[in-house]
């Protein structure tokens, strides 16, 4: 297994440029592999057009390339059908347009959406914007907070005691982006069954690391980003069930929606050519579907055991700094199931100056409040983020360092 971590390492050229640095920020953003910087340039060299805008076969074969793509994420996410996936900007992108649609087309007076309030901001505030911008309309719409345990997973048990008859939208996070631990989202599902309650997840964490199948799950959305999974940045998907397209229409309009200004009150009719509205970002797509080829590759088995692996010999070597106190997590339960995200704080020295001094020592982790409006206790801490490039080595280093600094 070593070595053919080591021959997954070296395809990686940032490692090739930077052989002392140790990465461990991979949840924040992932490093990339050379097949995905390749077609890349690749793309830009030779095939670049405006797709399906123009007649000649540059731009007709790239038009057909992007709806190969998009068959390669539905069978990826183990979505039903292909028009169920659409490319944004990103997961901020995704979670925004699901809040924004639901709100503005399905939502009314007193329906409750229910949301944990230690989530990525990506999550929360669209909805908290959306409320805003009905309440000025006279549509109130109640946000129920739900807790989470000390395993950094959802609450179900206060979750469900939530559930009434006016709850139209559970916001779910699969892995929590700074606790790491797996929400079994579909237990959720299994709770509500037929109700009409809309399950919205949030899958930035998880999509690349873990396998996600979103009929599994019982997700009526699903947002991720590329740039979390070896793609480039500026590219994310939002999967939205066939189940759900039926309420709520689709919304956006401009360049390739086919609708034009005189008759601008038609309905559009499909979901891809709204939600996809104006020119894409097909070399975001293209690296896309090389990260997934990429991720096909290795093995998403492979990276969940690799990671589950390196999440424990994490843990168990950062127990014996002095002065650590774990954040909600691997650190409470099984780690052996671990994603490869472990967050902590070491008492008496701030984690903005830890981290400053690990990236001096070539150590890049994240600091700071990772995007979490409220949950004071962990407001602040160290988060070490792994993926399928790094190894036990890059371990040894820090907790090297931070037994060097807490003397
Ligand atoms: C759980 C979670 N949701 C949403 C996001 C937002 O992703 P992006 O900044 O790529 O849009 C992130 C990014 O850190 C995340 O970790």
């Amino acid at each position: 297994m070593y070595r053919v971590m080591l021959d997954i390492k070296s395809q990686f050229p940032f490692f090739t440029n930077h052989p002392d640095v140790v990465y461990l920020d991979s949840a924040a953003t992932t490093q990339k592999p050379k097949v995905v910087i390749d077609a890349l340039a690749d793309f830009y060299t030779n095939d670049n057009a405006n797709a399906g805008r123009s007649s000649y076969s540059l731009a007709s074969k790239l038009a057909t390339q992007i709806e190969h793509i998009r068959a390669d994420v539905q069978r990826f996410i183990g979505a039903h059908d292909a028009q169920e996936i659409l490319f944004t900007a990103g997961a901020t992108d995704s979670l925004n347009k699901v809040a924004y649609s639901l709100g503005m087309n399905y939502l009314q007076d007193n329906d409750e959406i229910l949301y944990c309030p230690y989530d990525h901001k990506s999550f929360v505030l669209p909805w908290l914007n959306v409320q805003k911008l009905l309440k000025d309309k006279g549509i109130h719409i109640r946000m129920v907070p739900f807790e989470m345990t000390k395993m950094g997973s959802i609450d179900r048990e206060d979750l469900f005691s939530k559930i009434t008859a006016k709850t139209k939208v559970i916001n779910a996070t699969h892995i929590h982006n700074i606790y790491g631990a797996d929400s079994d989202i579909n237990q959720i599902k299994k709770h509500i069954g037929d109700k009409d309650i809309i399950i919205n997840v949030d899958a930035s964490q998880s999509v690349g690391h873990i396998p996600v199948n979103v009929q599994e799950l019982g997700a009526d959305t699903l947002s991720f980003s590329g740039h979390k999974m070896f793609a480039g940045q500026g590219i994310g998907v939002l999967y939205i069930s066939q189940r759900l397209q039926q309420f709520i229409p689709p919304v956006f309009v401009g360049g390739g929606n086919g609708i034009t200004i005189k008759d601008r009150n038609k309905e559009i009719s499909s979901f891809t050519q709204s939600y996809e509205a104006g020119t894409q970002n097909y070399a975001g797509i293209i690296t896309l579907g090389k990260a997934i080829e990429f991720i096909e590759k290795v093995g998403i088995e492979k990276i969940h055991t690799h990671l589950a692996e390196l999440t424990q010999y994490l843990v168990s070597k950062l127990r014996s700094i002095k002065g650590i106190e774990f954040a909600y997590g691997p650190y409470y339960w099984r780690c052996s199931d671990g994603m490869g995200i472990v967050s902590f704080k070491i008492d008496k020295i701030s984690p903005e100056e830890l981290g400053f001094i690990l990236a001096e020592k070539g150590i890049l982790v994240r600091t700071g409040d990772h995007c979490i409006s409220t949950h004071d206790e962990f407001n602040d801490t160290i988060r070490v983020s792994m993926h399928i490039y790094n190894t036990k080595e890059d371990i040894d280093k820090l907790q090297d360092v931070l037994e060097k600094i807490v003397g």
